[in-house]
């Protein structure tokens, strides 16, 4: 499924400067030390690390709503150096509109790119199908439950075919079996669809599930500290969860967080 150099990040880094912190910071903050990784097409990859990392704004880098310091980022060969029309980011939060409805939320980014035509239509309906909301266009967002909008949030994402999509812990608001429904629908949709995703995440066992492989960030300022290919097979099931190998590559994160010490 992967091809190499997709995504291509090197040495990035991003300081805060002093003068944009405001006129009390004492000093510039390095939120990335360095980064440089490379993804296929078609790839999961998750970013782990603890609060403040920097994983966010890394994130935001590769979508190019941030600019960095220093280092590359390049996408299928072009440099990143502003908004890119083609990608997709679902947040934290499902960030949507209230007085709209479901599909009229859906279709935004369409409206946005002068495409919301009969087939753009089609394609959010057939969204709102594949992640369990049949039914479901014509309500507004506070008619559903957290984990309904932020379905309706990725189907957002992906309604203009987006050659990236970017996920900022987008399951971190949600209960804990929502949120493990949500691994499953996401990777279903991952191969449907053969998006390339990267993931953030503070959750070693979200990482290891979704995740082709795992990049391990250190504390503030954020580097890679480890790279964990995560080989079991896809389609992945919940009884995965409970394997010797699942908790093996939990260890070998947790252990590169500094939360486990000891041999491997
Ligand atoms: N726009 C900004 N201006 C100044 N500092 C910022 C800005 N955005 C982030 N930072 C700082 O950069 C560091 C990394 O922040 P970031 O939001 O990327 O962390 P994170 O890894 O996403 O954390 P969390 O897991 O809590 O979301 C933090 O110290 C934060 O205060
Ligand atoms: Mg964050």
């Amino acid at each position: 499924m992967t091809e190499a150099g997709f995504g291509l990040l090197e040495n990035v880094r991003k300081v805060f400067f002093r003068e944009e912190l405001g006129r009390r910071a004492a000093e510039d903050l390095v939120a990335i030390e360095e980064a440089s990784l490379a993804f296929g097409q078609g790839e999961l990859v998750s970013l782990l690390g603890p609060s403040g990392c920097g994983k966010t704004t890394l994130l935001r880098i590769i979508a190019g709503l941030i600019p960095r310091t220093s280092g590359s980022v390049r996408i299928r060969g072009a440099e990143v150096d502003g908004p890119q029309a083609d990608f997709g980011f679902v947040f934290q939060s499902p960030n949507l509109m209230p007085w709209r409805t479901v599909l009229d939320n859906v279709l935004f980014p369409m409206e946005i790119l002068g495409k919301r035509d009969a087939k753009a239509k089609e394609r959010a309906l057939e969204l709102l199908d594949m992640v369990g909301l049949t039914g479901f266009g014509g309500v507004r967002p506070h008619q559903l439950s957290g984990g309904m909008q932020q379905r309706v949030a990725l189907c957002r994402a992906l309604v203009h075919q987006p050659s990236l999509l970017l996920m900022d812990e987008p399951f971190g608001a949600l209960d804990e079996l929502t949120r493990m429904e949500m691994h499953d629908l996401l990777l279903d949709i991952r191969a449907r669809t053969r998006a390339t995703v990267v993931f953030v995440t503070h959750s070693i066992a979200e990482a290891v599930y979704l995740s082709d492989r795992v990049l391990v960030f250190s504390k503030r300022p954020g580097r890679i500290i480890e790279r964990i290919d995560v080989e079991l097979a896809y389609p992945r099931s919940p009884e995965m969860r409970y394997t010797e190998g699942f908790a093996a590559l939990e260890r070998r994160a947790s252990r590169a967080l500094g939360v486990l010490h000891g041999p491997a």
